[in-house]
């Protein structure tokens, strides 16, 4: 199946130079790729195409200006820097190489290149001769050792009559290119099972105890798997999001029902198993059939203890690695470190959840991960970022566990 741009937020950058035009189609194709798009223009580009066409074009302000109040009152050089999932220059002009080549930050666009941690492309289109010069492929040799992807340039003839390699890749295959960039086939041919959101635990037939996990995290994770090359099953409480492309999801609403669903799961073969589950530790002793009265001022409620679902599957004979979670408002490593031992796991990744701004229903995480040997500090950064570092890891520590 071909790879697509859902819930990718790419930033594209557009230079001066006659390709520009072209980058309104591939605004249109990224969007229709399933990508969230953000333009950034430098004032060369705006030459040959206006910001209002990319505007209507991307739905979204278009960004031309470093140093300009309202811009940064808005969505400013850093938030886009963070924001993206992929920096992408199209077209990429001779000039605009050369200063990302040296680092320079003389406006918007190199400026946040500079700042982002996301992946970065460039599609180059320029005169066949200067593309052949050797200062222009010298620096493309530094941008390719700085990490950067150069979708090269095809040949034919130029828009100043010339024939030869300088014209940029047409966007219908830059939009593929991006996405092919997503995929990273660190778990190509693994079958991964997930379990995601919250648990409810059923009083009577209206209430119930829950928590505030909206999924985010473990939805992330699947997406991840999947750009990696797994099969992914994806065991969900209920949730407000929708099923990521290529996943299976099973939907469930109990800690008891998440159990089964994922032994079944396990059963049918599994080489990764990630509990980013926020499962209630308890459930009510007994469900009363009709809804309770208020009578009296105050209730008692018994509550037995769940099964432990990641635990349980860590002491399967041929356990899967084991990626559990652990979400804690105070001593968080500690803690974590005493879960990845007490259930056996290969690795737990922890978050402090007394924290607004990432863990529980935000679109960010920061975690420290922890495994028998080591240990790693994520950043705050958004859950999907998270969640591509935890894969590589997990893919990393599965070979000694093979
Ligand atoms: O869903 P989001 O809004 O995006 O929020 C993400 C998150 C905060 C829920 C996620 O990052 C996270 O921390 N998930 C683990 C939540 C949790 O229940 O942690 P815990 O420390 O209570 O449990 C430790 C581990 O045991 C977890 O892997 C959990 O899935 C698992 N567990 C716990 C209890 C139980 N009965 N069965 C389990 O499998």
């Amino acid at each position: 199946m071909l790879a697509t741009l859902i819930h990718k937020r790419v930033v594209l950058g557009i230079s001066g130079g006659i390709a520009a035009y072209k980058s309104a189609d591939l605004v249109r194709r990224l969007r229709d790729a399933g990508a969230e798009v953000q333009v950034v223009m430098t004032a060369a580009a705006q030459q040959f195409i206006t910001p209002l066409t990319m505007q209507a074009l991307s739905g979204n302000p278009v960004h031309t200006e470093l140093l300009n109040a309202d811009a940064e009152a808005g969505m400013g050089h850093i938030e886009l820097a963070r924001w993206a999932d992929l920096v992408l220059i199209a077209p990429a002009s001779a000039d605009v190489m050369a200063r990302l080549a040296q680092g320079t930050a003389n406006d918007l666009l190199t400026t946040l290149w500079l700042a982002t941690r996301a992946k970065r492309a460039v599609a180059p289109a320029m005169n066949q001769q200067m593309w052949a010069a050797q200062v222009t492929q010298e620096n493309v040799a530094t941008l390719q050792a700085h990490g950067v992807t150069v979708f090269q340039p095809a040949s034919g003839l130029q828009a100043c009559g010339d024939v030869g390699a300088g014209r940029m890749l047409e966007a219908v295959e830059l939009a593929q290119h991006c996405a092919n960039l997503f995929q990273t086939g660190l778990l190509t041919g693994k079958r991964v099972v997930i379990t995601a959101g919250p648990t409810r635990e059923a009083l009577d037939p209206v209430r119930y105890i829950s928590n505030h996990s909206s999924g985010k995290m473990g939805f992330s994770l699947a997406e991840a798997c999947i750009e990696a090359g797994a099969q992914v099953t994806l065991i969900s409480g209920p949730v407000h999001i929708a099923t990521p492309d290529r996943v299976q999801q099973i939907k469930v609403i109990s800690a008891l029902e998440m159990l089964a669903a994922s032994q079944e799961a396990v059963a049918l073969g599994c080489d990764v198993f990630m509990a980013t589950a926020a499962v209630a530790d308890y459930r009510p002793a007994n469900i009363a059939e009709q809804k309770i009265k208020k009578v009296g001022d105050v209730i008692s409620i018994e509550l037995v203890k769940n099964p432990d679902i990641v635990a349980t599957i860590a002491q399967l004979p041929n356990k899967p690695f084991m990626l559990g979670f652990a979400a804690e408002t105070e001593r968080v490593e500690d803690y974590a470190r005493a879960k990845l031992h007490a259930k056996k796991l290969d690795m737990i990744a922890c978050n402090d959840v007394s924290r607004t701004d990432i863990g529980f229903q935000s679109d960010d995480n920061a975690m420290t991960v922890f495994w028998h040997n080591g240990m790693k500090h994520l950043e705050k950064a958004p859950k999907a970022y998270i969640a591509r570092t935890l894969v590589a890891l997990c893919a990393k520590q599965l070979i000694n566990h093979l």
